[in-house]
């Protein structure tokens, strides 16, 4: 049967529909469980890691065991990446074996030659420029709290502070998809990237001050200071993030019924505090299971037949 190469590289590459049909489904795989079909009977997925990885890692191990698939995890500590193959070799390599590749990387552009050489479904696990899995998850998070109808609604405010950095720019792809309110309280200099800022024509903008951002926000959201690659960086993004805690006072400027997300790992007293990540509006750990849930739509829905 044949299935047509699509991959998930970005959260545009879903349109407004396609992109509210997966986080639907994604909560039917939640209350399904592991009793659902097994769509990827006889497929195996290969996880491609260039950083490390925790939740992305085993979140698409078992949701691929989970469809009836089977998963192969590569790091080029061990594969012939780390001596120098070309990734284009190796793209069309592991494709004559697997029926999708999940790819965590630094530069996007190795991601989309990855893409453009393997003919089966490539999915972005992460790269320096975006980090959409995680934002479906957000997504996901956001819609059992809110409803899915307020994702596509201004009414519905998003605040994102600190680093405008891979995650950020997700969000900004969400928000240029669903019509959500974004606003992104970055230092100067850590702005999202600003094309992608352009597209939200209107329903997303940059603040200077996490106050600005977090007042009356439905979700604050915040991610580390300094992310994988980065950590020479550490000391100078300290002193450039001072203020940017997502701690108690700042949250009490959300709704009352506000949520804190963060896509973890967190650094407890950094960026958030031990208070707020262990408190009643965290659902930050309800942020992480769904990662499992939608991925198991993403796969799915990347590796149907037509
Ligand atoms: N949030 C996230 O992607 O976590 P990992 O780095 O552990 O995969
Ligand atoms: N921005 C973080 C996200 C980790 C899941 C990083 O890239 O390290």
């Amino acid at each position: 049967m044949a299935r047509t190469k699509r991959d998930f590289l970005r959260i545009t590459d879903l349109d407004r529909d396609g992109l509210l049909e997966l986080v639907e489904r994604a909560a039917e795989w939640k209350l399904l469980g592991r009793t659902g079909p097994r769509p990827l009977d006889g497929m195996t997925i290969g996880l491609v890691f260039e950083k490390a990885s925790t939740r992305t890692r085993v979140s698409f191990e078992v949701a691929a065991g989970q469809l009836g698939g089977g998963a192969v995890f590569l790091s080029p500590r061990d594969t012939q990446l780390g001596r120098g193959e070309p990734i284009q070799d190796t793209a069309r390599v592991l494709a004559r074996y697997l029926d999708a590749l999940v790819v965590r990387t630094f530069e996007h552009e190795k991601l989309t030659t990855i893409a453009h050489h393997a003919s089966i479904p490539v999915v972005n696990a992460l790269t320096d420029a975006s980090h959409p899995c995680q934002v479906l998850a957000d997504l996901l998070t956001t819609s059992e709290r809110f409803g899915a109808e307020a994702l596509q609604k201004p009414g519905l405010r998003v605040a994102w502070v600190g680093d405008g950095n891979n995650m950020a720019n997700s969000w900004l792809e969400a928000c240029a998809l669903l019509g959500f309110e974004l606003v992104l309280a970055c230092p100067s200099g850590y702005d999202p990237d600003a094309a992608l800022l352009a597209r939200c024509a209107g329903r997303a903008r940059v603040v200077r001050t996490p106050v600005e951002a977090v007042t009356g926000a439905h979700v604050v959201n915040t991610d580390v200071w300094a992310s994988m690659g980065q950590e020479a960086e550490q000391g100078r993004r300290e002193r450039d993030f001072a203020g940017f805690i997502v701690d108690e006072a700042l949250v009490a400027r959300a709704r009352p019924d506000a949520i804190v997300l963060h896509c973890l790992p967190a650094h407890r007293g950094e960026e958030i505090s031990d208070a707020v990540l262990e408190g009643p509006r965290s659902a930050v750990f309800d942020q992480a299971e769904n990662r499992l849930h939608v991925q198991k739509a993403l796969l799915e829905s990347l590796l149907a037949c037509d």
